[in-house]
């Protein structure tokens, strides 16, 4: 069990320390450790079980501060900075020698975002590095939107928590490169499409599904539930299934199933709502009497487009 509070001090004291320290962002919890510091990074990966092959992001509370670890900024990426930060944003950009090979996987670009989150803002603005953070959970699994959610599966490898309470995104930041200066979406997340557009004009998108590891982020298989999970029409499907054993995560109608095997994202088909909802509903159907998981699309807008983007990722 980790020690799990609000006191900044102490997580400053442990980052300082190089040791790792689960935060709270507004997107899902992160596990950070200093992202100059090869130990912490190392401390990082050991922990979640990642592979090195799979870099981390830089998180810090300003632009001027993020200047240290890039080189030069295609002119989109700055509006896009200054429409988004802080917010569920992250940019792909050249990284400057100071970033550790070992954040980046070896790659040449460092991955930077601004969380929004008051307590880990207070947190960076009184650190004098920024902090790597992958999503607080281990390698595969179902990222942790609560300070619970983190201490249930790392608390015994992780000395301290920052609880800020529930993430208000609940789905990881959107994650923006550039290529001969134009704009590429590498993952669905917190930012739409449709926020984006409205900033930058046309995006292209690469988040097709891949175990290349030279096409970070795109791991085709995660956020796993550790079971079977089914995407499809949850009236018909279940009608082969056993209600008893079946979870159900559905978008806004009930089945006929028991409450413990349902998890309706939201009620009101709000897709907000449902990114809150997802990993939690993902979390829920861990619970080993359920053997199979049902579960639909969400409408192909807005949030709705990562929601679908984490559950085709569950189902692998
Ligand atoms: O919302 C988020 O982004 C959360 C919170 C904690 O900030 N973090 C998060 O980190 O989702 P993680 O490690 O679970 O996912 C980061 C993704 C990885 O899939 C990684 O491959 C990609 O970002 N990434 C990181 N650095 C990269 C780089 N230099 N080039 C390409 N992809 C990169
Ligand atoms: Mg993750």
């Amino acid at each position: 069990m980790a020690s799990i509070g609000i006191d900044i001090g102490q997580a400053k004291t442990l980052l300082e320390d190089e040791q790792v320290v689960g935060i709270p962002t507004e997107t899902v919890y992160g596990l950070a450790g200093n992202a100059l510091s090869e130990h912490a990074i190392l401390k990082i990966f050991e922990v979640k079980n990642r592979p090195k092959f799979d870099p981390l992001i830089a998180h810090t509370n300003s632009i001027r501060k993020a200047n240290i670890l890039f080189k030069t900024i295609p002119q989109k990426a700055t509006q896009l900075a200054e429409a988004f930060w802080p917010g569920p944003l992250t940019l792909l950009l050249n990284k400057k020698e100071v970033v550790p090979d070992l954040l980046t996987s070896g790659h040449s670009r460092v991955a930077i975002r601004i969380p929004n989150h008051p307590l880990t803002l207070e947190l960076l603005s009184q650190l004098n590095f920024p902090l790597a953070a992958p999503s607080a959970n281990p390698f595969g699994y179902v990222s942790p939107t609560s300070a619970r959610h983190v201490d249930d599966q790392l608390g015994e490898k992780v000395p301290y928590i920052l609880d800020g309470g529930e993430s208000l995104v609940g789905v990881e930041s959107t994650i923006v490169g550039f290529e001969k200066m134009k704009p590429i979406v590498y993952r669905l997340g917190g930012i739409t499409l449709e926020a984006l557009e409205h900033v930058v004009g046309p995006l292209e998108i690469a988040v097709n599904a891949s175990s290349n590891p030279s096409a970070p982020g795109m791991m085709k298989s995660h956020y796993s539930p550790g079971k079977k999970l089914i995407i499809g029409d949850i009236a018909h499907l279940l009608s082969a299934h056993n209600s008893t054993t079946t979870g159900i995560i559905s978008f806004s109608k009930g089945f006929d199933v028991p409450l413990e095997n349902s998890f309706i994202l939201s009620p009101r088909r709000n897709l907000n709502e449902a990114a809150r909802n997802i990993f939690k509903a993902l979390r829920k159907m861990d619970a080993p009497h359920i053997k199979v998981i049902l579960a639909e699309y969400l409408p192909e807008k807005g949030l709705g487009r990562a929601i679908n983007d984490r559950l085709k990722r569950a189902s692998i």
